[in-house]
């Protein structure tokens, strides 16, 4: 028989589209089973001051498809301390608190793992961050409406850059990953994507740049945050090496944690929430639920956050084929 009577369920680290159908889902699967779901407020941070909410059928209605997160976030540096955590696993005893969902990235499964051999108490976690830098799932949730959303600014910078004849180098999300570079990168058609992964390659660049078509009156460049170089200096070197360009740069910033979530991304978060709760109730603890060719798998959150030192080589390959 399993034991646990209350779930708290909390959200973490920068903020995605899709939380707040992952919300919907893990208390709504929860209450499905009969158990109570308290909301924690403010990720780790809410947990160690003890800002708890109840949570019902009713309180986590009209959510789906709003973006941000109803639970609210933080990076808690509180919680980076072992004072912290034993606050916080006061504070859930307190509230007779038995096993926690987290969804958020890479620090909140680190803290996670953490508090679970501290305290020996279940976790389970749900891949929430727009970066899609996490292994044990093909997609995070958020990723899909990030995308989207790079790919619909940039479609109307093409538009001013076409007008132009401009240059533009776009900035996108991704401080350690250039997996929304890449990917919305061969969605507007870019004439080149610079990602963390690759070291970039200057000369290869400039030389590209050079024999790209004459006819072609825009060009895009899509820098990941996290590139070695990055969207400023980039931008200052090729104003200087052709000056003929007419050059600017596009810093999309926090645009890309914002919005709507897309469809992709609200049966992501209802899926994995649902698989959440059932894998609590099933005795299961310190790993993360993600979705792999379509199949729900459990990886150890240890593993989930290991960085992937390379980006998928066949996407390279078709940024490489298709821009010239
Ligand atoms: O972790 C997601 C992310 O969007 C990164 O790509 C980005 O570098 C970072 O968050 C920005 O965080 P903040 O909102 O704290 O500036």
């Amino acid at each position: 028989m399993n034991k646990i009577k209350t779930i708290g369920v909390f959200t973490s680290g920068g903020d995605a589209p899709g939380m707040n159908a992952a919300i919907r889902a893990i208390v709504r699967t929860a209450l499905y089973y009969n158990i109570n779901v308290t909301g924690i407020m403010r990720g780790y941070e809410g947990m160690i001051s003890g800002e708890f909410i109840p949570m019902s059928r009713k309180s986590v209605a009209n959510i789906i498809q709003r973006g941000g997160t109803i639970l609210k976030t933080a990076r808690s540096e509180a919680f980076r301390t072992k004072e912290g955590r034993k606050e916080a696993f006061e504070q859930l005893k307190k509230h007779n608190i038995d096993a926690l969902v987290a969804i958020g990235g890479e620090g909140t499964f680190t803290g996670a793992n953490l508090f679970i051999k501290e305290f020996n108490i279940p976790v389970i976690g749900l891949p929430g961050t727009i970066d899609n830098d996490l292994l044990g799932t093909d997609f995070t949730i958020g990723y899909d409406t990030a995308i989207n959303t790079v790919i619909d600014a940039v479609d109307k910078i093409r538009d001013t850059a076409e007008s132009h004849d401009r240059l533009f180098i776009v900035e996108v999300m991704g401080r350690d990953s250039g997996l929304i570079a890449l990917r919305s990168g061969i969605g507007v058609g870019a004439e080149a994507i610079l990602i963390p992964e690759s070291k970039t390659d200057i000369d290869a660049l400039f030389k590209r740049l050079e024999e790209s078509r004459s006819d072609k009156s825009s060009k895009i460049i899509i820098v990941a945050e996290g590139d070695e170089i990055g969207g400023f200096e980039i931008t200052e070197m090729i104003k200087e090496k052709f000056p003929k360009y007419d050059t600017r740069l596009s810093i999309l910033g926090h645009i890309q944690r914002g919005g709507k979530p897309s469809c992709m991304d609200r049966v992501l978060a209802s899926r994995l929430g649902v698989a959440a709760v059932e894998a609590l109730l099933n005795g299961r603890k310190g790993a993360m639920v993600g979705l792999i060719n379509n199949n729900i798998h459990y990886t150890p959150f240890y593993n989930a956050i290991k960085h992937l030192s390379e980006a998928d080589p066949n996407l390279l390959k078709i940024v490489n084929i298709l821009s010239l």
